[in-house]
């Protein structure tokens, strides 16, 4: 089993950075990561291990939401130190016997990624020696269609994600590049927006004056963003 030397560099890819580039044998055949998603948003997580219940929790409903990602123009991609047969096992498996919150029958139609020498992983930060030297944490990030890291997200071992955050993470990403908005804390669509902060003392006093933003002082100020107008825009309409 390939492990983590002591005095090894890890390298963690940062927010803003162009995502690191590799290609990998998958389920669904090989990839040239990120240049195969140029166009597409996508997130790129990890997994600790295949045959383990918590990442079969979240397999199950990563491929049962997989339409509502691509439908804001999002694709999967998983990985884990594992090779590609236990993958294929696994994912058998899961559709064969599985079942979790009342979903079954799941086939994982999203490339897994085998990564048994470890080199996806430590490209990008995914093994954190303290958590696991073999395994890799539960780690994700977002891409954006240019291949930028935009957003990360890293859990332990034992803590299943919350899918709801990583689908809000997309939509909020993509709600902020459409209308050059920020998004609030727990912002969900039809919530206001964030305006950015004034970068002088005539815009201040400009935001202060227009009926369209609520300025609770010039530096907080939110604007109406309707719901439907934010999904259409996110939304690719199949
Ligand atoms: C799990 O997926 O259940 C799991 C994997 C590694 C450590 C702990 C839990």
């Amino acid at each position: 089993m390939e492990q983590y030397q002591e005095n090894e560099i890890i390298s963690m890819p940062r927010i803003g950075d162009a995502a690191p580039e590799f290609k990998a044998v998958t389920t669904q055949g090989d990839i040239n990561f990120p240049a195969d998603y140029k166009g597409d948003w996508v997130i790129l997580f990890s997994h600790p291990a295949d045959f383990t219940p918590v990442c079969t929790s979240e397999f199950i409903t990563f491929a049962t939401l997989e339409d509502k990602f691509a439908k804001a123009n999002c694709k999967l991609v998983g990985l884990s130190i594992d090779g590609l047969y236990s993958h294929i096992a696994w994912l058998r498996t899961i559709k064969e016997k599985i079942e979790f919150n009342g979903m079954k029958n799941v086939e994982v139609n999203f490339p897994l990624i085998e990564d048994i020498k470890m080199d996806v992983a430590k490209k990008y930060g995914m093994i954190q020696p303290n958590e696991s030297s073999t395994k890799a944490v539960r780690a994700v990030f977002f891409i954006d269609p240019k291949g930028i890291i935009r957003a990360i997200i890293y859990y332990p071992l034992s803590l299943g994600r919350n899918f709801d955050e990583l689908y809000r993470v997309v939509v909020a990403l993509q709600t902020a590049d459409e209308f050059g908005v920020a998004t609030p804390a727990d912002w969900n669509p039809g919530d206001d927006v964030i305006v950015s902060p004034a970068g002088s003392c005539g815009t201040a006093k400009e935001r202060m004056a227009d009926t369209e933003i609520d300025c609770k002082d010039w530096f907080f100020c939110t604007k109406k963003l309707d719901k439907d107008t934010v999904l259409d825009k996110v939304l690719r309409k199949n």
